[in-house]
């Protein structure tokens, strides 16, 4: 995506009058939730009416909204809010003629959805750090989950709250997956005495690395190239232990208003063209779609040591709902 082109779909758009419209909540970041509803308004006419929101509190929003939907559909955001909504049957199923262009891997996640959901990208939980922060405290490059229990980074590690936040969910499912739960816990809890604050976004713990407000953020990797364009001394790693991955999904709400223009917008989001908008926006997920370019900013998935992620069970209404309301009771409400 060239920037003229950016200039010019913005100029179409103002002050012109749209026939149809589409309401939309977006979760991924602003940057590319308005350069992609730029772009399909200026090539179909539909407005797009974005609505910012992580992923926990997005699933909040459509439940409450289940017997008089607004919205119509929900791109991005961490896939397993996605398979929650699914299950609770706040989402269409939509089987999309455009899924043989996708990666097995977004595939698979519309499968076991029932087809009420669909992957759109891919990346990696890790550690954003900020390399001249730490210099200053005099603090190591964090380099395993391990190493963020040392007391030395007391206060100094940032990590959004599981309840509204995917990536923070996402954490503790790859943590149990790791440890077991017992173990996850245990480390969970040792964690809370190093975190100086639980953020509700995912994305704010590595903004706050970047802006020296804190030296350590739990996030996912491509959250990083962005604040480092901008001129940010910010760093990712993944852990050596290993560590989890998301599936970033969307879906159609089940008892969308506007039906047909939902399952346009939707298959435009599957396009090779239209995932290319991420890396035109700054936004480095691996696209779902096999023919979208992957820019050199996506984490190399082939470098690290990723966990078998069982997306079906840490998607499960029950099993999110469990594992958060531990989190709350067992490490959120202890002192720090
Ligand atoms: O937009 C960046 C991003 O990291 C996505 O890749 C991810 O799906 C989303 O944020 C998760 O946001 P949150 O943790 O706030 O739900």
């Amino acid at each position: 995506m060239k920037k003229p082109l950016i200039a010019a779909a913005l100029a179409a758009c103002a002050g012109s009058a749209f026939a149809q419209q589409i309401n939309v909540i977006c979760s991924v970041q602003a940057e590319w939730c308005s350069l992609l509803s730029t772009v399909y308004a200026r090539s179909t006419g539909v407005k797009v009416n974005m609505s910012l929101k992580g992923s926990g509190e997005a699933l909040a929003q459509l439940a409450a909204e289940k017997e008089n939907p607004k919205t119509d559909v929900w791109f991005g955001g961490t896939g397993d809010p996605h398979l929650q909504a699914a299950e609770q049957g706040l989402t269409l199923e939509y089987k999309s003629p455009s899924l043989p262009q996708l990666h097995e891997w977004a595939q698979q996640q519309a499968k076991q959805s029932g087809y009420k959901t669909v992957g759109i990208y891919s990346g990696p939980l890790g550690f954003g750090y900020n390399p001249e922060l730490l210099a200053k405290k005099k603090l190591a490059v964090p380099k395993a989950w391990a190493d963020l229990l040392k007391p030395q980074y007391k206060g100094d590690i940032q990590v959004a709250n599981p309840a509204s936040s995917g990536t923070a969910y996402t954490m503790i499912a790859t943590l149990v997956q790791l440890m077991g739960e017992e173990k996850a816990f245990d480390y969970l809890k040792g964690l809370h005495k190093n975190v100086g604050q639980y953020t509700r976004s995912g994305t704010a713990p590595i903004k706050a690395v970047a802006r020296g407000e804190t030296a350590v953020s739990i996030s996912f990797v491509h959250d990083g190239p962005q604040e480092k364009m901008a001129g940010f001394p910010v760093e990712t790693v993944t852990p050596q232990e290993g560590t989890g991955a998301e599936i970033g999904s969307m879906s159609i709400i089940k008892g969308a208003r506007n039906l047909d223009a939902a399952k346009k917008f939707y298959e435009f989001a599957l396009t090779a063209s239209a995932q290319e908008l991420a890396a035109a926006a700054k936004q480095y997920q691996l696209p779902s779609n096999k023919g979208a370019k992957v820019d050199p900013n996506v984490p190399d998935f082939k470098k690290i040591k990723l966990i078998s992620y069982d997306y079906a069970k840490y998607g499960a209404s029950s099993e999110r709902k469990r594992l958060i309301s531990r989190w709350e009771k067992e490490v959120n409400s202890l002192p720090r």
